[in-house]
């Protein structure tokens, strides 16, 4: 096994610590005074923004975007654009969950762009963007944070992907496990078991390096020892855990490419308009099945590492968060154009087994089983 990918790509600042999103527009003003923060619906009824805004608001000119909901859209991050560029926004903050953190990402590394943003989702080479960009998620979460990845919809096509570019990394991470305290244990679930993928899928991604193997079981780790006391109590202390091992998710899978898992999800997400980490849920079982073999001894590894069978261990939690399959019993819709994404995908390209046309119409069949 390599020891390093090609290229590492890491956050060069991460801070955390309880309260630290208090000093955000502070770390923003040190790259400019004019700057955009990308909040979601919830964001300003938490009281967060009222905390953020007493210490520093005096040293920034800040215009706040609403994210309107919802998994991001090129459609949104046009609007974003066209305002942080009328603002002349010098920097750009993203406070919230996957979504608003890829729309802000994307929109800082976008700002200087000089074509549509759908033309860089359809795969027209990305310049290094010189925007900076600071982020603090509020979920645990996509790992979006920790890497240069944007998962964006065109919802012309119904076609939902990445793009990417090692520019578009967080100048500055802000990690604060207090953002994650009153979220609905539904958030936590989807977000938690979104990360738990993630941790197993970069493990046996044919992508994995030893450095980063380190993340990938850390993070199994912490996220599966506090998942359970944060979905019944967001204000755990075990937070901090679940918000950690989120992020070492982001770096691992930064490094390593995923699995079938977001290969399935990406199309799937799209089409019925579910929650990302639902869908990743939902199909974790069966490309646990599905990869049994090719994941060799990194199956008895994960398992011990959480201290039971991984397949069991993960139904378990599935039941235990009440997930209901929202795919179950559906048509599937489209089934050719599912088939094709899935396997366009760079996700699907680094799973452990060999992902075939057959086999991804078998696991659908298995998804969407009744
Ligand atoms: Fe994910």
């Amino acid at each position: 096994m390599k020891m390093f990918p090609n290229e590492l790509v890491l956050p060069p600042r991460t801070i955390f610590r309880k309260r630290a999103v208090v000093d955000l527009f502070k770390e923003c003003a040190v790259f400019g005074k004019r700057g955009v923060l990308v909040h979601g619906r919830s964001f300003l009824a938490s009281g967060a923004f009222q905390n953020i805004a007493e210490t520093g608001m005096s040293d920034v000119a800040v215009k706040t975007w609403q994210h309107p909901g919802g998994e991001p859209t090129l459609h949104q991050l046009e609007v974003l654009l066209s305002e942080a560029r009328a603002h002349h926004a010098e920097w750009i903050a993203g406070v919230g969950g996957g979504s608003v953190i890829d729309l802000a990402k994307a929109c800082a590394g976008l700002l200087e762009a000089t074509r549509p943003p759908v033309a860089y989702h359809d795969g027209a080479a990305i310049s290094t963007s010189k925007i900076p960009f600071l982020v603090a998620p509020t979920t645990a979460g996509t790992g979006s944070e920790a890497t240069v990845v944007c998962v964006l919809t065109n919802s012309e096509t119904n076609v939902k992907k990445s793009f990417r570019h090692p520019s578009f990394m967080a100048r500055l991470v802000i990690l604060d496990p207090e953002l994650l305290a009153g979220s609905p244990p539904e958030v936590i679930a989807h977000s938690g078991m979104d990360a738990f993928t993630q941790a197993i899928e970069s493990y046996v991604s044919t992508g994995a390096t030893w450095f980063s193997d380190q993340f990938s079981l850390k993070a199994l780790s912490m996220i599966f020892s506090s998942i359970r006391a944060v979905f019944e109590n967001s204000y755990s202390d075990k937070k901090d855990d679940l918000l950690a091992g989120s992020y070492l998710a982001g770096l691992a899978l930064s490094n390593a490419r995923l699995g079938i898992v977001h290969g399935l999800a990406h199309p799937l997400g799209a089409r019925y308009h579910v929650p990302h980490g639902l869908a990743c849920a939902v199909c974790l079982p069966h490309a646990i099945k599905f990869n049994h073999d090719a994941m060799g001894v990194k199956y008895t590894i994960m398992s011990e590492t959480i201290g039971g069978d991984l397949f069991l261990e993960t139904n378990r939690m599935i039941e235990d968060f009440n997930i209901r399959s929202p795919f179950a019993g559906q048509s599937i819709l489209g089934e050719d154009r599912i088939i094709e994404e899935t396997l366009a995908s760079g996700s699907a390209a680094a799973n452990p087994r060999k992902v075939t046309e057959t086999d991804v119409e078998y696991l659908l069949k298995q998804i969407f089983a009744g």
